[in-house]
């Protein structure tokens, strides 16, 4: 087993922050997982998958377990349906073109989502309408402090909007190391009722779009509005999208009646926070390397040499200037680890 000291982190997370870890481990098979689990040299572990829902604020004195788990199975078919089995460190986007390339379905709206298979069911990852839970079926996860493997299935997961039970009381307590996902053969259920890929559609005269199509819509569309973290480093969505109540929803649209918004029920609102931020006159400001996007103020950048910790206080300073004035509160959706 290879563990490196002092390793730096910034290649290992999408924001580019440059913190080293104390100790680094990585991890290609079960056994070698569970073994560097059991070590009582390092009490203190920390997982890194794909690092693209992190925000690193200090050097990490940790070991820390990087999940390069690999391979893909199909482990069940019909004539409808197939059931693949995908090991937590299969960056996620290549197995969406995969999936398309064995022409399955029920992936193409969440095409580009930066980061690894392992870590998409924790937020229940989702966009232009589809989130993760519509093709999950369940998870392997194993947990930290025995090493056995368990099972998750969807009801299990307690999945909701950016939110999975790993996220609350299974939180710290389990790595997640493969994902099996239902995807459709045939008589695919398109999702093109989101705006912004209808128009896409429409742009490019495409009257009955194939799974491929929908897919090259979102990426042309996400690539209009997101930073590629390869040039730009970013976490996608570094707020979520608040939910306030109807007593408060009643109040807001009152005051801002040309505000966006989603019905969620009768008694909860989802507010995009990119306006919010935008409608304070965030939305492109820099201050030294740390950054609001320009085409989509819910997505900080570093725009090269910026400390976790520069992120964290803009982060403050948006959440801050947001509840003044407009008395709503937005939390991340980032992981901030201190
Ligand atoms: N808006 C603004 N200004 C901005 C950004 C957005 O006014 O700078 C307004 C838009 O005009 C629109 C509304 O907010 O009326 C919603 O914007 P958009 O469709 O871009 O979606 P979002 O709510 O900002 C969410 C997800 C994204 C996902 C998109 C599309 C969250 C936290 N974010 O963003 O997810 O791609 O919907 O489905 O739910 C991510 O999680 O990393 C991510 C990028």
């Amino acid at each position: 087993m290879n563990i490196q000291e002092n390793i730096s982190l910034k290649s290992y997370n999408t924001f580019g922050i440059d913190v080293k870890a104390r100790f680094f481990v990585e991890i290609t098979g079960l056994v070698q997982l569970q073994k560097v689990l059991e070590l009582k040299a390092y009490p203190k572990k920390i997982i890194i998958s794909g690092g693209s829902n992190m925000l690193l604020t200090t050097d990490v004195d940790a070991l820390v377990i990087h999940i390069n788990l690999k391979g893909i199975t199909l482990v069940d078919q019909d004539e409808d349906t197939a059931e693949i089995k995908v090991m937590a460190g299969e960056n996620w986007h290549e197995l969406v073109m995969w999936s398309l390339e064995q022409g399955y379905g029920g992936l193409e709206n969440l095409s580009l989502i930066p980061g690894n298979v392992g870590t998409t069911p924790i937020q229940n990852i989702g966009a232009y309408g589809v989130e993760l839970k519509d093709v999950f079926v369940s998870c392997a996860a194993m947990d930290i402090k025995t090493g056995e493997l368990e099972g998750f299935d969807k009801e299990a997961c307690k999945f909701g909007y950016r939110d999975s039970i790993f996220k609350n009381e299974a939180k710290d307590k389990y790595i997640i190391t493969s994902v099996n996902l239902k995807l459709t053969k045939k008589e695919h259920a398109l999702h093109t009722g989101y705006g912004s890929i209808e128009n896409e559609l429409k742009d490019k005269g495409i009257v009955h779009p194939t799974l491929k199509d929908v897919s090259d819509a979102v990426i042309a569309i996400r690539k209009s509005k997101l930073p590629d973290p390869r040039e730009i480093g970013n976490s996608g969505s570094f707020f979520k999208n608040p939910i306030i109540s109807k007593k408060t929803f009643d109040k807001f649209i009152r005051r801002h009646p040309d505000a966006p918004f989603y019905e969620i029920d009768e008694n909860k609102y989802k507010i995009p926070a990119g306006w919010l931020i935008e409608q304070c006159g965030f939305k492109g400001k820099r201050y030294g390397d740390a950054g609001i996007h320009q085409k989509q103020a819910l997505v900080l950048v570093n725009y090269g040499n910026a400390t976790g910790k520069e992120i964290l206080e803009l982060a403050k300073k948006i959440q801050d200037v947001v509840n003044k004035t407009y008395k709503i509160k937005i939390e991340p959706e980032v992981n901030i680890i201190k």
